[in-house]
């Protein structure tokens, strides 16, 4: 594996990696690295299907001024081995100014998709996501690239900027991995104590009864009732909610009716002391 900083060895890379292998799709696993086994799931599946490139880049623009840049987990060398074990090919950690972001001219502003969901608690990120994905994309030009259910807002987001700007990219959502219990994998996970580790499972919990809820049919009054039931349990809990609701998968907006065989999506996020979680699930009436 080779572990690349800047963009002229990026290119000599992937020139490299073209000539070796002329006939296997080039995969692009983006990150910001403090990788864990959610990251890997994605490496793996990205590996299996060609010579994988997987990027860590902690990128300022998605962070708000009171998020947590400065205390994000930074550890190349774990995610090096990482990196390895998992079968990548480069590994493209660029230094910050590779990136171009201290003169910014142009802003991806995505449209209604951020209209709910995490889009109005955190002004600027998708913003800022979009911006170094493009970036990402442009330089290392890659046929599939690899995200994870996790971040399904996310998902959602890139893949409307790849479709919209006809970009030949084929883009995947990895199911989102697990601990024991349910609590979705996270980089962030790691700043909860163990009383914090506690409450923050109760948002997985409260996800599942209402997927439950929906795919069980009841009427729409009671979902939304135990809905409100749920959201005061998870603030009894300590769990500082910002939503807890069900999506269209599609349009990301909330939806209280549930037609048969339609896709939705319930998703929630909220602080357990000083961390935010998100999470969702996908449902299928
Ligand atoms: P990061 O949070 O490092 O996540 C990198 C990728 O791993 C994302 O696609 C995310 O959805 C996926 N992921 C995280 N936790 C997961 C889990 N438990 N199971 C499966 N996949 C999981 O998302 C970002 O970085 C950044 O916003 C990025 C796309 C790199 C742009 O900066």
């Amino acid at each position: 594996m080779e572990i690349i900083h800047t963009i002229d060895a990026l290119q000599e890379a992937l020139l490299a990696q073209q000539k070796a292998f002329p006939n296997r799709s080039r995969q692009l696993v983006p990150t910001m690295g403090a990788l864990h086994e959610g990251h890997r799931e994605l490496l793996k599946h990205a590996v299996a299907e060609g010579p994988t490139v997987a990027t860590i880049f902690v990128n300022p623009l998605q962070f708000g001024p009171n998020e947590d840049f400065d205390r994000y987990p930074r550890d190349l060398t774990q995610d090096q081995k990482v990196c390895e074990e998992e079968g990548v090919s480069i590994l493209f950690a660029p230094h910050p100014e590779e990136m171009a972001l201290s003169n910014q001219q142009f802003v991806l502003q995505p449209n209604n998709l951020i209209d709910y969901m995490c889009g109005p608690h955190r002004p600027g990120h998708f913003e800022g996501v979009c911006h170094v994905v493009m970036r990402l994309f442009q330089l290392i030009q890659p046929d599939e690239a690899w995200f994870g259910q996790k971040d399904f807002q996310q998902y959602r987001v890139l893949e409307a900027m790849v479709d919209e700007f006809a970009m030949p990219i084929h883009m995947h959502c990895v199911e989102t991995v697990r601990e024991a219990d349910g609590l979705a994998l996270s980089s962030r996970n790691r700043y909860l104590n163990a009383q914090e580790r506690e409450r923050a499972v109760t948002l997985f919990n409260a996800l599942e009864q209402i997927k439950e809820a929906v795919e069980a049919k009841e009427p729409a009054e009671i979902i939304q009732k135990k809905r409100k039931q749920l959201e005061t349990q998870l603030s009894d809990a300590g769990f500082r909610l910002e939503y807890l609701d069900v999506f269209n998968v599609s349009t990301l907006a909330p939806s209280k009716t549930f037609p048969d065989g339609q896709p939705f999506v319930v998703a929630g996020a909220g602080w357990v002391g000083q961390t935010r979680l998100i999470d969702n699930l996908l449902i299928n009436v």
